[in-house]
């Protein structure tokens, strides 16, 4: 054991060229696994914040539709007896939901006959999220209000 020093066999890989590269070459593929999971760490990460960044413009608009809107259009468009009185169409329906985005941006900010302007109120992005959320209430026709005020 003595007769043979450690050394030679340190000294017989170091001098094993390809042995040393496939050593590299662990070496290299482990940082690459170690930044691959980082990049999965960091990714879920940033996908989670997007999450609940998204998160809370809708629910902010939820909020902005029951506290503003609800009392003429109920809780999901459908229409409440105040809107009825005041011929408010289903926003759920055809009529409502063919209209662009810009349209409705338009009436929701700036009004229409018995509908209040709420341009002082809301910021266009903020209009914006609650035309996602009026998009968001569109159901088939049967599930659609029978209360017979939507505009035919
Ligand atoms: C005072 C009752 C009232 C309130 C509050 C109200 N609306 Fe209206 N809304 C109306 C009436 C009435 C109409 C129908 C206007 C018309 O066609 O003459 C209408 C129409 C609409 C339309 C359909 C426009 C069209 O012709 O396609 C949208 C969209 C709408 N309202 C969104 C909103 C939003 C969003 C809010 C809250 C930020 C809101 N409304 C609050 C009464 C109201």
């Amino acid at each position: 054991m003595r007769g043979e020093p450690p050394a030679r066999h340190f000294g017989a890989f170091g001098r094993d060229k390809p042995i040393s590269s496939v050593q590299d070459l662990i070496v290299i593929t482990g940082k690459k696994i170690v930044g691959a999971l980082l990049l999965v760490i960091a990714g879920s990460v940033i996908c989670y914040s997007q999450q609940t960044a998204l998160r809370g413009p809708v629910a902010e608009a939820e909020k902005t539709f029951q506290t503003r809107c609800s009392t003429c259009h109920a809780e999901h468009g459908e229409g409440s007896e105040v809107g009825a009185s005041l011929n408010v169409p289903d926003l759920r329906s055809p009529f409502v939901q063919k209209s662009s985005d810009a349209q409705l941006h338009q009436i929701i900010k700036n009004g229409k006959g018995n509908m209040p302007m709420f341009g002082r109120d809301f910021s266009d992005p903020q209009i914006d999220r609650i035309i996602e959320l009026i998009r968001s209430f569109a159901a088939p026709p049967s599930q659609q209000s029978q209360a017979g005020f939507a505009p035919q």
